[in-house]
């Protein structure tokens, strides 16, 4: 019977509900086989992504091993996948010696320091082995989280451990059994694998970025406060004596290494260590790869500095380890850490600065957004100065004061956001924020709608509205105007010459000189600019008219369905809503927008401007029923030469194919870069075809 048909079979005898009638022996064996199922099916949910039953079977499962314990309490035994639940409250942490000291890491903070890192473990073992040796290193992503000691015993789970000091931790055994993917067994059933007598497993325990933003909002509906990061968040989870908290919380975690081992042979360097782990059931990093030199190591920490946001979860750098064991071991250790691997940390990304004000600013939508007036700081080689405060509620939940000093958070091309205060740092009695009760620009009431998280001026002659929404028309990714930038919008605007959107079309180099530091120069260069954006993509232009819930990729849809302009104006919402990924607030609002008589006329004069509004040729949707590859499954893995995993995503959803993260008998194409890891060898194992990236490009060009 496999996994699926005995998951079924058991579900029945659960499902029978004679579990009371049943004698000890026979509760002893279905005891014993359902914790077999439960952990099977936790291996394939957590590690392998690949669940093969549903989640309420899978509780029913769960439900039908909880009653047989409560029937006969002698069947609990510690690697129960009921110990997931959570149970009694305890009232400390015991404190744990680690057998052997968890050690922390040196740091690098640029490639100098990079290479004399590189260049102490080149002479070492040059001295010790002979020759010029140029060690092979492992990199791994630095994730941000807390480092756990999970001890294995005869291959049951049996104690977990915080750090700590290095030498001494606490007890949270109790606590990690609730994480689902930290396996309870060792191997998985599956994997013919010898079981250890005793080993060791250490990683980092953290949580989604998508996982941490919910957590947040279900904090804030309960009235707690939130976490400030979501390092913070995992390590609050993790450290609660009510262990049922810990097992409600979305805890994940990867394990990057071993500590001591009886009756199992790990192997000799750092990549088939993480690949051998991951056959006793841990999750590892997809992302680890070798390196030959520093050259190529400062090639992936570039890369990693720009894609970190894709992640969905936060890094705080690279760890760059000497590969081979017995290089590692030469080498040896200094105080309290290793002299074989390096933290190469990315710039910090976040500072404290005292919050001068919070002024409130007026969006193209009407929408007010609180944003802070910042004490200047430097967060990432950048001055900071400026922050957003997102809206009422995020000012008010986090108690956020003017006079407070402030942590200030600035992540790749984000906006720098103020995360919190620091209460403890609060001098006196700060008087607490409240929002204006008018718009700051034309003076209306501001309104909060029903379910809106944000005040709005609903003036539609609100001067601030009409400024945003210039600034908007000509940004990036809208009609691209070069030269047309915020201060422009507002002096266009603000000196009468723009009252509409298509009186950009209308200025003249006479009108333009009239402005402050206007030159003959530059008014051409600004009219080129305009001229240019006369010719930008249907979608563009529709991005660029700021309705309401039309974003970039909303436009991008329209578009592949609608021809012009005048073809959406007369679309009805019951049109619209034919489309897949328009929904009816989509619908509703661009249905709205072609009412407006001035909307129309503005469509009516933009034409008339010579401004383009139709789709252009190089809109025409692509067939993607036709294509070859529509329909089919993909899953990448390793790095590709030239293309990003997002991008090769994208690409592939572009054609109709789909992208899944593991590699199961459903999956039609791996595409393998370099290190590709275990999803290579399982579909080698699974006779999937495999590609390279050339070969992609190829089956995808069709
Ligand atoms: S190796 C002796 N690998 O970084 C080696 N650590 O600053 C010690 N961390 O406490 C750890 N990702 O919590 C290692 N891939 C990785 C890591 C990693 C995150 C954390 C770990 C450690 C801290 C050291």
């Amino acid at each position: 019977m496999n996994l699926v048909e005995a998951s079924h079979a058991a579900l029945e005898e659960i499902a029978s509900d004679d579990l009371e009638s049943l004698s000890a022996e026979e509760a002893s064996a279905c005891a014993a086989q359902l914790r077999k199922l439960l952990h099977a099916h936790n291996y394939r949910y957590h590690v392998l992504d690949d669940p093969v039953i549903a989640d309420v079977e899978y509780d029913r499962l769960l439900r039908g091993l909880q009653k047989l314990e409560r029937l006969h309490p002698d069947l609990v035994t510690p690697d129960s996948p009921t110990h997931r639940v959570g149970g009694s409250v305890q009232d400390r942490f015991e404190k744990v010696r680690h057998p052997v000291a968890l050690l922390s890491l040196s740091n690098a903070f640029d490639v100098d320091e990079l290479e004399a890192w590189y260049d102490r473990c080149r002479r070492g073992l040059s001295e010790h082995f002979g020759g010029d040796v140029r060690p092979v290193m492992t990199v791994e992503l630095k994730l941000d989280g807390l480092a756990v000691a999970v001890t294995y015993e005869a291959g049951e789970l049996v104690v977990g451990a915080t750090r700590g000091n290095g030498i001494e931790g606490e007890n949270i055994t109790r606590n990690v059994r609730t994480i689902p993917s930290i396996p309870l067994v060792i191997p998985p059933e599956e994997n013919d694998l010898p079981r250890p007598a005793r080993l060791e497993v250490r990683g980092e325990i953290f949580i989604r970025k998508s996982d941490f933003e919910r957590l947040n909002e279900r904090a804030v509906a309960e009235g707690e406060k939130p976490y400030a990061n979501p390092r913070n968040a995992a390590a609050g989870s993790v450290r609660q004596l009510d262990v049922s908290i810990t097992a409600s919380r979305p805890l994940s975690f990867m394990a990057y290494g071993v500590g001591p081992f009886e009756g199992v042979e790990p192997p000799d360097s750092q990549l088939s260590l993480l690949t051998w782990l991951g056959s006793y059931g841990f999750p590892v990093n997809e992302h680890t790869k070798r390196c030959a030199s520093i050259e190529e190591v400062e090639a992936t920490y570039e890369g990693w500095s720009t894609r970190r946001e894709e992640l969905d979860y936060e890094i705080d750098g690279l760890v760059v380890k000497i590969d081979a064991f017995d290089q590692q071991e030469e080498l040896g250790y200094v105080s309290n850490a290793p002299r074989w691997a390096v933290a190469y940390k990315f710039p910090a990304q976040e500072a404290t600065t005292t919050l001068k004000d919070i002024v409130v600013n007026v969006g193209r939508t009407g929408a007010i957004k609180p944003e802070a007036v910042l004490e200047p700081v430097h967060i990432g080689g950048v001055t900071v100065s400026q922050a957003t405060l997102h809206n009422e509620d995020y000012i008010v939940n986090r108690d956020i004061r003017i006079g407070d000093v402030v942590i200030v958070k600035r992540a790749g091309d984000v906006i720098p956001q103020v995360i919190k205060p620091i209460t403890e740092a609060r001098e006196g009695d700060l008087p607490k924020w409240s929002m204006p009760g008018r718009c700051p620009a034309c003076g209306t009431e501001l309104v909060r709608l029903p379910d809106e998280a944000d005040y709005y001026c609903m003036s539609t002659e609100c001067p601030a509205q009409f400024i945003r929404l210039v600034e908007h028309f000509a940004s990036r990714g809208a009609m691209d105007i070069e030269g047309l930038g915020a201060k422009l919008a507002v002096e266009l605007v603000e000196n009468g010459l723009v009252r509409h959107l298509s009186d950009i079309y209308r200025l003249t180099a006479d009108e333009l000189k009239t402005l402050d530091l206007f030159g003959e120069k530059r008014a051409r260069n600004v009219l080129e600019g305009i001229d240019a954006s006369r010719g930008r993509p249907l979608s563009q232009l529709l991005f660029a008219l700021g309705i309401r819930h039309v974003g970039r990729t909303t436009a991008e849809t329209l578009v592949e369905y609608v021809a012009s302009l005048d073809e959406l104006a007369e679309a009805s919402a019951v049109d619209l809503e034919r489309i897949d990924g328009i929904g009816a607030v989509i619908a509703e609002s661009i249905v709205d927008w072609f009412k407006v008589d001035q909307n129309r006329r503005l469509v009516r004069s933009l034409a008339e401007s010579g401004v383009n509004t139709k789709r252009l040729p190089e809109e025409e949707p692509v067939s993607a029923a036709e294509h070859q590859a529509a329909g089919k499954t993909f899953v990448l893995t390793g790095s590709l030469p030239t293309l990003t995993r997002t991008e090769a995503s994208e690409r592939i959803k572009a054609v109709g194919g789909r992208v899944t993260s593991s590699v199961s008998g459903n999956t039609d194409y791996l595409v393998a870069g370099d290190d590709p890891g275990s999803k290579y060898d399982r579909a080698q194992e699974l006779g999937t075809v495999i590609l390279n990236e050339e070969e992609l490009l190829e089956l995808l060009a069709g």
